[in-house]
């Protein structure tokens, strides 16, 4: 770690320097020694079980033998990395492994990429005559995703620890002693009835063939694959991965230790996820409408009506572009649209969403954006505040490493979920305020800390604009402790120790000691805050109780939110979220910040590259000004005037196309007709229909291109080239692994087909051609290009560990913006010195009163439950409903549900339940399994929904829209058991709203 003094030690006569107490082996790999070792993997705690990494160093009694990956380094100490002492205690470790193992290496997965053959060849073990009577165990399918051959198992532990201290999921576990010792589910339970999340990481970090995939399973050598390392096409959180590619399919998906911010791990959907590339289901020739029938045509064909039909329809067109673009690719589309077609009705499904969170952001600081990096806040917060849905099934790997951090550092997190999520279990305090309350909630904690004068008054004074009316404005009533308790039902005093916790980056609870938690379901927090709390907790922070800020003030705090799920914060939450950092100076400093998580892999680039109807690239605004501006960079000749006026959003596309209004649409990489944002499929399929020509490009078929004119077939992820912008505005590679799959063709090349004929100057269609002219047009991205987005970049991220550092440095391939030039490194934390608003000042917003939520009461017989993902759908499903792995391992839905409620409506612990939902007229019932538990507060529920509800379930859809749209937290539903799940195996699912679209017929040429 940065703040750990260096030491000298001397690796074969070489000097390195390093951390105190780095770990031997970390040191020698620092100067490219590989010391051989089977349990040791940097960051995971030192384990000491296999003896192979032995090494010599020097000591009292001369050179003695130790296992440098649990051999802290200390100053001056020298170590010889192999001698003939040396080389004979590992041969004598490979010769008792070899005792057990079975010489099978041509049927074994890791053949080719195993460390037990590695170090037989290298140490010369190739079998021994003494072996031990096998202790012969079948292979296992512990779960859908992974297999066990155990007879391999060499009981290095690493895929156990790496499960508990990575992924925090703790679903293995050794069971057994001695030579009987084996990897297995705990207490004689089936992986998928523990807390796995089929992650695949265990299978990673396997060093032999115990642990494989039969998602991934390849029967292709690994040598036979091609490595691509690209950035992961499902979340926002832009993991780096590396795509196993033979015969032009996708195999597998691996990554390595280190490499890139997610530091070589993944979730379910980047492992396993990725074959929808390879799905028969492919869109993989142009088709077009000839007699009511879609039919192939050619490029040429069907390039050529779109843009004579585009072109007839000028401004009366809509474009959807999407968060699965490339910047490049949204960055040419807009260009089209406004350039060539002179509209400025451009938006992506999904935005809607987001943008208002988004929005608030620029108003108050000056970019719609992420303030601070993950790196940074996983190494230097204090305190994180997660607030909204569960970042644990929204930015899976985001969330792993703030629990790995947290456990290590000892971090304070504060969650902030009316529902238990996985983050309660590292939480220091979960406050569970009634759906809707949260906005209230942070007001009372923004006054508690101003009544603690607990506030950073410098950076008040000097940073901010509006600071005395927002003071002021939490001077009311409402955000009083027991007025806010009331309303939240928050605990008065967990209300104070939350605001403690945030003000003083995780150093102080207040005034009252915060029981130590002994259980996840132990954790402080209750619903029955009472007056005599509140007072007393009031009467405490008034007292003059108070900690004195330090010179240098405390250490930072951070607030973490996902846009994306079904449980998303308002847009007045996010300004009193913004306001109480402002407050206590949590903005522009590392490890502190606001830092919402949007959804999607590019949802951020969309927006960075003007895919919004109110806003060129790089967020200048639509007006004329700008407008005469953009015309004169884009080089539009006179007949290519471009609109100053904002354009149409998608839901007004669909609107205005059902009243006849728009004409045509480019729908590229989505599908409205299952849109959260127009949530009554039929509808917008009507609408659709009304349009005069409507065009649709994607990877596959689906509800809105099987009513379209024209269907283009465009290339995955993995078959062009181009760059993804994350949640944190770090721009990355997404690098071509496969060709484009049969006839398809990369969007950049299709949009730029389509500008070209509507007389729009594109430049070559190359990606890196166009990321050069949007380094031109867009100053928040004038440094950033192809060739250094392929630089590494070497970030500490070494990691105390008790006793000792696990040294470690990430491989880091990105820029973040703002980058404006060359010399440029790009802004890691934003506003260090000055804010992007028009005085360089923050904007406080006052506080305003506010009441309950009437939605919070259930009507008579309902409960209230709020809707979340597990961790497997992705939007509409277009992906993900195409991945057989995902589909494998997705679990059934859930209920979580209150004992109580469960007594009283007849419902028994894991048994199939039947769910209406209240207000969504006579859409299908949703079935699920209970789970009965006390987390879940009595009269309300919580709903994991699944790849099959999220997208075609009317219900849920039209639910989760009225949660998306109306500010509301939560839905009534009623609950009944059923007699049975009545859930189809995903390969027969049907669009409910829609029919059997997706199965149209195509004729032959
Ligand atoms: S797949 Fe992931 S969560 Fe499941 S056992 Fe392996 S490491 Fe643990
Ligand atoms: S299954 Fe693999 S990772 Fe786990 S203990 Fe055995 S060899 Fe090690
Ligand atoms: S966390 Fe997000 S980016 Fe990372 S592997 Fe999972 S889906 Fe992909
Ligand atoms: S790697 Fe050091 S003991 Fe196993």
């Amino acid at each position: 770690m940065a703040d750990a003094k260096d030491v000298t030690v001397i690796i074969d006569g070489i000097k390195v320097q390093v951390p105190d107490g780095t770990y031997v082996w970390d040191a020698c790999r620092k100067i490219g020694v590989e010391i051989p070792n089977f349990c040791y993997l940097p960051g995971l705690r030192a384990f000491g079980a296999c003896r192979m990494c032995v090494v010599e160093v020097s000591g009292r009694k001369g050179f003695e033998l130790v296992t440098s990956c649990s051999t802290p380094a200390t100053d001056g100490m020298e170590v010889r990395t192999i001698n003939d002492r040396i080389w004979q205690q590992r041969n004598m470790i490979m010769e008792a492994l070899d005792t057990d193992h079975p010489i099978d290496c041509p049927i074994c997965e890791a053949n080719g990429d195993c460390r037990l053959q590695d170090y037989g060849y290298e140490y010369g073990v190739t079998g021994v005559d003494n072996r031990r009577p096998k202790i012969v165990r079948p292979a296992e399918r512990l779960s859908p995703a992974v297999d066990i051959d155990r007879d391999r198992c060499v009981v290095c532990g690493r895929c156990v620890r790496e499960c508990d201290e990575v992924v925090g999921a703790v679903a293995l576990a050794f069971v057994e002693r001695g030579v009987e010792s084996l990897i297995d589910a705990p207490f004689g339970k089936s992986l998928l009835e523990t807390p796995c999340t089929s992650c695949g990481m265990c299978v990673e970090v396997c060093p032999v063939g115990a642990l494989s995939s039969r998602i991934n399973l390849t029967l292709e050598h690994h040598w036979w694959q091609r490595k691509t390392e690209t950035t992961c096409t499902y979340c926002s959180v832009g993991c780096t991965i590396k795509l196993g590619s033979y015969r032009n399919q996708i195999y597998e998906v691996r990554t390595d230790d280190m490499l890139g911010l997610n530091d070589g791990v993944t979730c379910v959907k980047g492992r396993f996820a990725m074959d929808f590339v390879n799905s028969n289901s492919r869109l993989s020739r142009p088709l077009v409408r000839r007699d009511g029938q879609l039919v192939p045509a050619t490029w040429d064909e069907a390039l050529d009506l779109v843009a004579e039909r585009l072109a007839a329809n000028k401004d009366a067109t809509g474009v959807l572009a999407s968060p699965k673009l490339t910047n490049e690719e949204n960055y040419l589309l807009q260009k089209v649209a406004r350039v060539g077609l002179g509209t400025n009705n451009i938006d992506y499904d999904g935005r809607a969403g987001e943008a208002a969170s988004l929005e608030v952001l620029g108003e108050m600081l000056g970019y719609p954006a992420q303030t601070n990096n993950l790196i940074d806040t996983r190494q230097k917060s204090g305190c994180i505040i997660t607030i909204g849905d569960s970042i644990y099934e929204t930015h899976p790997v985001y969330s792993y490493q703030l629990q790995r951090m947290t456990r290590l550092l000892d971090k304070k997190v504060v969650v902030i979920s009316p529902r238990w999520v996985k983050m309660c279990e590292w939480a220091t305090l979960w406050l569970a305020p009634k759906p809707g309350t949260e906005e209230l909630l942070v007001h009372a904690m923004a006054r508690v800390i101003a009544d603690a004068e607990l506030q950073d008054a410098n950076y008040l004074n000097g940073r901010t604009e509006g600071s005395k009316a927002y003071l002021e404005s939490l001077v009311n009533d409402t955000f009083s402790l027991e007025e806010a308790s009331r309303q939240t039902g928050v605990p008065a005093n967990d209300i104070v120790a939350a605001a403690y916790l945030y003000a003083t980056g995780g150093q102080s609870t207040g005034p009252e000691k915060l029981p130590e938690p002994t259980h996840p379901s132990d954790l402080p927090t209750s619903r029955n805050g009472s007056k005599e709390k509140a007072d007393a907790a009031e009467k405490a922070v008034l007292s003059g109780q108070q900690i004195q800020r330090p010179e240098g003030g405390f250490p930072p705090s951070t607030i973490v939110f996902p846009l994306s799920g079904t449980y998303t914060i308002s847009r007045q939450t996010v300004a009193a979220l913004t306001n109480m950092a402002l407050l206590t100076g949590n903005i522009g400093r590392a490890g502190a910040g606001v830092n919402p998580l949007v959804s999607d892999s590019n949802c951020l680039g969309a927006n960075d590259m003007g895919c919004m109807p109110g806003y060129f690239p790089g967020y200048r605004p639509v007006t004329a000004d700008n407008a005469r501006e953009m015309e004169a960079l884009w080089g539009a000749d006179e007949d290519h005037e471009i609109s100053g006026a904002p354009g149409l959003d998608m839901a007004a596309m669909i609107a205005a196309a059902e009243q006849g209004q728009l004409k045509a649409m480019w729908v590229v990489g989505s599908n409205p007709a299952l849109s959260l944002d127009a949530p009554d499929s039929q509808r917008t399929l009507e609408s659709l229909k009304k349009l005069d020509f409507l065009v649709v490009q994607d990877i596959f078929m689906n509800e809105t291109a099987a009513i379209a004119d024209v269907v283009l077939p465009a290339s995955s992820y993995a078959e062009k080239e181009g760059t993804y912008t994350n949640t944190e505005r770090r721009v990355q590679r997404v690098r071509q692994s496969i060709q484009p799959v049969g006839v398809s063709k990369p969007d950049h090349h299709i949009i730029a087909e389509i500008g070209k004929r509507l007389g729009v100057p594109v430049p070559a269609v190359q990606p890196k051609e166009v990321l050069e002219e949007i380094a031109r047009v867009v100053p928040l991205y004038g440094g950033v290009s192809f060739a250094r987005l392929d630089m590494t970049e070497f970030v500490d991220d070494s990691i105390p560990m008790p006793a000792a550092v696990s040294y470690k440095q990430l491989k880091v391939k990105s820029l973040m913006w703002p980058c404006t030039g060359r010399l440029d490194s790009g802004t890691p934390v934003l506003y260090k010195d000055t804010f992007a608003t028009a005085s360089g000042k923050a904007q406080m917003m006052a506080a305003t009163a506010m009441k309950a939520q009437p939605e919070t009461t259930a009507p008579d017989g309902a409960l209230m439950a709020t809707l979340g993902f597990p961790l497997f759908p992705f939007r509409t499903g277009t992906l993900s409903r195409h991945s057989f792995g995902l589909n494998r391992v997705e679990p059934d839905p859930r209920l979580h549900i209150n004992s109580r409620d469960a007594a009283r409506l007849g419902i028994n612990d894991q048994a199939p339940v039947q769910v209406t939902i209240d207000g969504v007229g006579d859409a299908d019932p949703v079935y699920a399994v209970s789970l009965i538990y006390d987390r879940v507060p009595e009269g309300q529920a919580f709903l994991a929904i699944t790849l099959e509800q999220s997208g075609l379930n009317s219900a849920i859809r039209t639910a989760r829209h009225m949660l998306s749209t109306d500010g509301r937290k939560s839905v009534p539903i009623r609950v009944q058991p059923a007699p049975h799940m009545s859930r189809r195996p995903a390969s027969e699912l049907q669009p409910a709203a829609t029919g059997n679209v997706l199965d149209i017929k195509v004729q032959p040429l």
